[in-house]
């Protein structure tokens, strides 16, 4: 029986195939280290880089394309700004309970060495959604100097209202970082419309590239200090790192296998279109929560809003800890989900998860069929 994956959350799979294709044909003919060389191999391998970031610019309507920068995934990105902005013991910095662990292990690291204030935008029990109201007086009451929000929970599938977020962040002047690890390709984003600094992306998961890709939008002015210094590729005599974007933060050998396939599926998702990309999984992600609503001693932990909610669902059933569904499920359906906490530290105390060992995860991609959620739903009808 052939494995139902629904473990989109953690890496989308399978990719389009266009995307296997291409990073074959790069891995086969320019294997070759981009940006290093003048030859005409490195500079077509530079080339696939230099249309990427073009192509991943125009996504979210950056118009100084430079200023998007590549590393190696959404967790370096992350530390690069986190461990990239200027700390001392007097910095209010807030998250939002639905924050990854690639945002709180960097923040919690500073916080050993520099004793910040981490405080938790209030989140609301009773819709499973952040209480603006009590985030405007908490930002009043101590200032925000930097603020981080994920913009789609990588638990619940909750959209944060960012905009809003970053609208009263900016009355204090704090710097914004955005983790769109869950958005970025799926959920349209203007960056001068949102208004962040910081917009943090992972190219294996709502982008369909492999993994080896992520990087983030340097929408700021605020200057980060260069954390990971290295080769570039140029001015070589020169300890110091060039300070022109994106070269600045793009120490080390480019990925030109990712990268490629970031620059095959943003082909395909334009071919698909943006609209019905996101209308597709709308519709697949209310008809899962239709179905599983019918199965008996479900506990589903969603939005109040369903209309700020997608892809990405959490439950736990009666009477049994969240893995003893993953094993039942993958043992004797094929059915592959993720369980536990989903690397999110937070938010498992407001849902009353701990004690279950987290939750059971279903999150959807592209590929995913109704006929799949049917499985899903009878197997677990059965349990
Ligand atoms: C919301 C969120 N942020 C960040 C990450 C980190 O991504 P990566 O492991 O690709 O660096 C993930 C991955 O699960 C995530 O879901």
């Amino acid at each position: 029986m052939a494995i139902i994956y629904f473990d989109n959350a953690a890496t989308t799979f399978p990719k389009p195939e266009s995307v296997y294709r291409f990073t074959d044909e790069v891995q086969r003919t320019l294997p070759v280290n981009a940006g290093r060389g003048s030859y005409k191999l490195a500079r077509e391998a530079t080339k696939i880089i230099d249309d990427t970031r073009r192509e991943m610019a125009n996504l979210v309507r950056l118009m100084r394309h430079e200023r998007m920068i590549f590393t190696s995934s959404a967790t370096l990105a992350l530390n690069e700004i986190i461990l990239g902005l200027e700390w001392n013991e007097y910095k209010n910095v807030y998250i939002t309970p639905f924050e990854h662990n690639s945002v709180m292990r960097p923040l919690h690291a500073v916080r050993k060495k520099y004793g910040i204030n981490i405080i938790e935008i209030p989140f609301d029990k009773s819709t499973l959604e952040l209480d603006l109201d009590g985030m405007k007086s908490l930002f009043a009451m101590k200032n925000p100097d930097y603020v981080f929000a994920t913009h789609v929970s990588n638990v619940t599938g909750y959209i944060l209202p960012v905009k809003q977020i970053v609208e009263s962040a900016k009355a204090f002047n704090a710097v914004v970082t955005l983790d769109c690890s869950q958005s970025m390709g799926l959920i349209p984003i203007n960056v001068s419309e949102i208004g962040a600094d910081f917009y943090v992306f992972a190219g294996h998961k709502t982008l369909y590239a492999h993994f080896g890709i992520g990087g983030f939008v340097y929408n700021s002015e605020y200057k980060l200090q260069k954390v990971i210094t290295g080769g570039t590729g140029s001015d070589s005599l020169n300890l110091d790192m060039p300070d022109n974007f994106p070269t600045v933060y793009e120490a080390a050998s480019p990925d030109i296998n990712s990268i490629a396939s970031l620059n095959a599926s943003l082909k395909w998702l334009a071919d698909i279109g943006a609209a019905n990309i996101l209308n597709e999984k709308k519709k697949k992600t209310e008809y899962l929560i239709t179905r599983l609503k019918e199965v008996p001693g479900i506990e589903l932990y969603l939005p109040h809003n369903l209309e700020n909610h997608i892809g990405i669902v959490s439950f736990n059933l009666k009477g049994y800890m969240a893995e003893d569904i993953g094993i039942i499920l993958d043992a004797d359906f094929d059915i592959a989900v993720r369980t536990g906490y989903h690397c999110a530290p937070l938010i498992h105390d407001l849902l009353n998860t701990i004690d279950k060992r987290g939750t059971v995860r279903v999150s959807l991609g592209y590929f995913n069929t109704n006929d799949q959620i049917d499985t899903l739903v009878s197997a677990l009808k059965e349990i």
